[in-house]
This record gives structure tokens, sequence and C-alpha cells, in this order.
């Protein structure tokens, strides 16, 4: 079965890869990724706080900060609260790239239009063959519009694109009020992909300490149908490549992934379930489907669930909401 597509302009032999996550902090979970199929691997975040952190303790060091700056230090998360710093960073992209012949696609992640950005050009020379970049921003600002919000985003992406040659894909949030409009300025700015989407974390609350609590649950595939309309709904209208991210588990869902436009999916919390391994298992069911189905490639049945091509397309619509609460019965 012919599996191979292309993202971001890379050729890959199927269109199943691991999300960012720390997963790939090990080497041996890279060559076992690799083994098992993935068509590419997608390191985690590199942060913007990781690297002011970096440059405020080292100007910190040689400048011997007043106290009030001394005190703006102590705010940054301590560099060993994350597995790799910037410059661990950077060589992971080096080994990762000497173990493994697949595609290397790195994730920058961060909000404000600073130095930080100058990190891109060091992924790129570090040998990664794409960038992500999450801008996981969350408006609490009340007065802040959602225009500036959009803003943030796209003059991020002009800055990394203008210092990186490397193809350059946004993850995005599904918090735009028109998604698809900006999806589509990203993709004048030369966006080579859009990921649908991030999954933010969302904070409990203790109710007997008094204090926000932070846990990370695993999703699951009623996640996907978020990602699925809008893939639905943006193919056929971008040059970019669309990813989907998010409640990716079983062969099904890559299936109705890719139906609905995906050139690829990306998976994370099957993989922290099941391991590396799983990946085998997704991308060895995804033929075995589409040989049972009669296609002869993964591309014949891209969009073809797509807002577009769809017999149906009400049900990414309004009128799939109505149609929808009118049918529970009590
Ligand atoms: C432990 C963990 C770490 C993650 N780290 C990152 C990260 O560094 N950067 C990023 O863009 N997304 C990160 N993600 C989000 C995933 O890449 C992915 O978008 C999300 O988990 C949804 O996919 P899933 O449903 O397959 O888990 C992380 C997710 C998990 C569970």
């Amino acid at each position: 079965m012919n599996l191979a597509t292309t993202y971001l302009g890379l050729p890959l032999k199927n269109p199943v890869m691991p999300g960012a996550s720390p997963l790939v902090d090990k080497l041996d979970n890279v060559r076992r990724l690799e083994d098992a199929g993935a068509a590419a691997i997608v390191l985690h975040s590199l942060f913007e706080e990781q690297i002011t952190n970096e440059q405020i303790a080292e100007f910190a060091h040689t400048e011997n900060p007043a106290e009030s700056f001394a005190e703006a230090v102590s705010y940054f998360p301590k560099m060993e609260d994350y597995s790799l710093g910037p410059d661990r960073y950077l060589d992971q992209i080096s080994r990762i790239k000497q173990s493994v012949d697949i595609p290397v696609i790195a994730s920058l992640n961060g909000v404000t239009k600073g130095g930080w950005i100058d990190y891109a050009r060091l992924i790129q020379d570090a040998g990664a063959d794409a960038l992500e970049l999450n801008v996981y921003y969350i408006a609490t600002d009340p007065d802040e519009p959602g225009t500036a919000v959009e803003k943030r985003t796209l003059d991020i992406l002009t800055a990394v694109k203008e210092s990186v040659t490397i193809p350059v894909a946004v993850k995005l949030s599904p918090f735009f009020s028109s998604p698809g409009h900006f999806a589509k300025q990203l993709d004048s700015l030369g966006a080579a992909g859009v990921i649908l989407f991030n999954r933010f974390y969302q904070p409990d609350i203790d109710i007997e300490e008094l204090e926000a609590t932070h846990r990370l649950d695993l999703s699951n595939s009623t996640e996907l149908r978020l990602r699925l309309r809008w893939a639905a709904i943006l193919h056929g209208h971008l040059k970019a490549d669309i990813a989907v991210s998010g409640g990716v588990h079983t062969v099904e869902d890559i299936i109705k992934a890719i139906m609905c436009g995906a050139s690829v999916v990306q998976v994370v919390s099957c993989l922290l379930k099941y391991g590396p391994s799983h990946i085998g298992g997704l991308i060895t069911g995804l033929s075995q489907w589409l040989e049972d189905h009669d296609y002869n490639s993964v591309d014949e049945m891209r969009g073809s669930m797509s807002l577009r091509h769809c017999p149906d397309p009400s049900v990414f619509e309004r009128a799939n909401y109505l149609r929808v609460l009118q049918l529970w019965k009590v």
C-alpha cells in the first residue's frame, strides 16, 4: 500500500508521527519510534522562558544585577525543572539527526517578539528539517482585543520566517473567533503547515487548600472531533499542510483525520499510554484498512470528507447543532 505523503515539503513514508512530547528526550525512544515506522520525529518545545531564563541567568552572573532584577530572576522556572535546557536541546537535535534517517522537526514555544526567536536559526543550524511554532498564549487581559492576540502570532511567525529557511508550521489554538481566517493569514505569511490544535491544560481548584492545581490528563478519541471539523473546513483553502494533533488513538481516528483533509497526524497520549511501538500497529492497521477498502494510496482518500467534498457538509455547520440537540430524547 502506498502510504507516502508530503508534509511541510518533506517526503514522508507514511502520515503518522509522534507529536511534541518529552518521549524523544531519550535516544532509545527515538530509535524505537523509527523502528516502529514513525514518519518523522517531533521534539518537545524549547520554551521562551527557558531561553530567557538562561539569558537572564548569564546576565545576572556577569553584571551583578540590582536587587529588583535579582527578584525578577526568581520568577522564572528553575532550569532543572526542564529536562533539556537550550544548549542541550540543540545538542539533542544533532544527536537525533545522527541516529535516524527520518526528518526531525523541532518546536519553539513562546509568546513575545523577543530575543528567544534567535533560537529558530540555532535550531536550523543544529540540523532540524523543519520547525513547529507554538504560541501558547492565554489572553487573560480583558482589554486585549482578539486582533492583538492574532497579531502576536503573525508577528512571531514573520520574525521566525525572516531568520530561517527551513519550513515553519504553526500549532494553533482552537479558540480564535474565526480560525479559518486566521489560518489563511498564517498561510499568506508562508506558514508551511498548521497543526490543529494545541491541547490546553486547564487548572483545577483545590477547594480545601484554596489553590489552583495542575494535572495533565491524557486525551481520548472524543477530542478528535474538534480537529476533524476544522480540518474539514480548512481543507482546500490553504497552501499550508494540515496536521491533526489531539485525540488520535486508533486506526479509525487516523482515517477520519485524513478523510477530513489532514496530510499527517501527530500522536502523543496513545504513545505515552502504550509506548513508542504502538505507532507500528497504527501504521500497519492503516495500510490494512486501505487495502480492505480498495484504496491505492493514502492520497486517494485525503479530503474525501472535507466540507467541499462531503456528501452532507451541514454536519460541520450549524444545521448539525440543531439536529443533534433535537435528536436528544428524554
Ligand atoms: C507530557 C506532554 C508534553 C507535551 N509537550 C509539548 C510541547 O513541548 N510542545 C507542544 O507543542 N506540545 C506538547 N504537548 C502536546 C502534544 O504535542 C499534543 O498536541 C497533545 O498532547 C494532543 O495530542 P494527543 O491527544 O495525541 O495527546 C505535550 C503533551 C504531553 C502529554
